[in-house]
């Protein structure tokens, strides 16, 4: 778990009240749980909507875009930019150094990065632990995630000094996280948007029988 971050029980935590009413309200986590401060580069679809849940479960998040910003205090980066955007967000943003990442990064059209997957190329800039994680949900169906009666699914890929922080998160978003291996897998996460595409907008979800 990085540096700095709170364990907090569910007494001290008054926002596990506050989140939208929803028929079982499945983003509350139950027990202890962790409050984290995340900075999120990229405030659109994707990063400005897990800002929001995120607010809702109690973290402290910082919400940065274009304008350059500084993720010295974070615990934790989620980088949610277009793919071509990837080294100008990441080098621009000051105190990124060695933090624990989680991309949330889509290759769609051009020429791919010379790195195995854009999560490597991630990792290559910031050097701190990284998990490919949240390029396979729907930015569109976020304010739907409170109303499911079943969490929906979250494929994720993490180096296991990561796993634990995306799993944490996926859950405080709302989802619920499906361990994808680690980040050799990041590639084939990414190629899966593919199949997503095809298959349209909607929930997915995988359990054990
Ligand atoms: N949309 C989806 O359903 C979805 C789902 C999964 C993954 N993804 C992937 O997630 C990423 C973001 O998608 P999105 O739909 O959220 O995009 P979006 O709504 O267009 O938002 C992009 C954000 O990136 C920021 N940005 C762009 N260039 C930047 C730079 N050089 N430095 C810092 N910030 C920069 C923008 O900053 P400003 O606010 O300053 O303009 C904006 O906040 C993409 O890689 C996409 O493929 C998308």
């Amino acid at each position: 778990m990085p540096a700095g971050i709170r364990l907090s029980t569910a007494a001290e935590a008054p926002f596990l009240q506050s989140r939208a009413p929803s028929a079982r309200n499945l983003a509350q986590p139950v027990g202890v749980r962790t409050c984290m401060n995340i900075t999120v580069i990229g405030r659109g679809n994707v990063g400005g909507s897990l800002a929001r849940l995120w607010r809702a479960a109690g973290h402290d998040v910082q919400e940065l875009g274009q304008e350059r910003g500084d993720a010295t205090n974070a615990d934790v980066l989620v980088l949610a930019v277009p793919w071509a955007a990837i080294p100008d967000a990441l080098e621009n943003v000051r105190g990124a150094t060695g933090k624990t990442t989680i991309d949330a990064t889509n290759f769609v059209r051009g020429e791919r990065p010379d790195f195995p997957s854009l999560a490597h190329q991630v990792k290559s800039i910031v050097g701190g632990a990284t998990a490919k994680a949240f390029n396979l949900n729907y930015a569109a169906l976020y304010d739907e995630v409170p109303k499911q009666d079943v969490r929906p699914g979250s494929l994720f890929a993490a180096e296991d000094e990561a796993r634990e922080v995306t799993e944490q998160l996926i859950r405080d978003a709302g989802l619920e996280p499906v361990y994808g291996g680690g980040l050799e897998n990041a590639r084939a996460l990414e190629d899966f948007l593919g199949v997503l595409f095809a298959w349209g907008r909607g929930f997915y979800r995988f359990w054990t029988p």
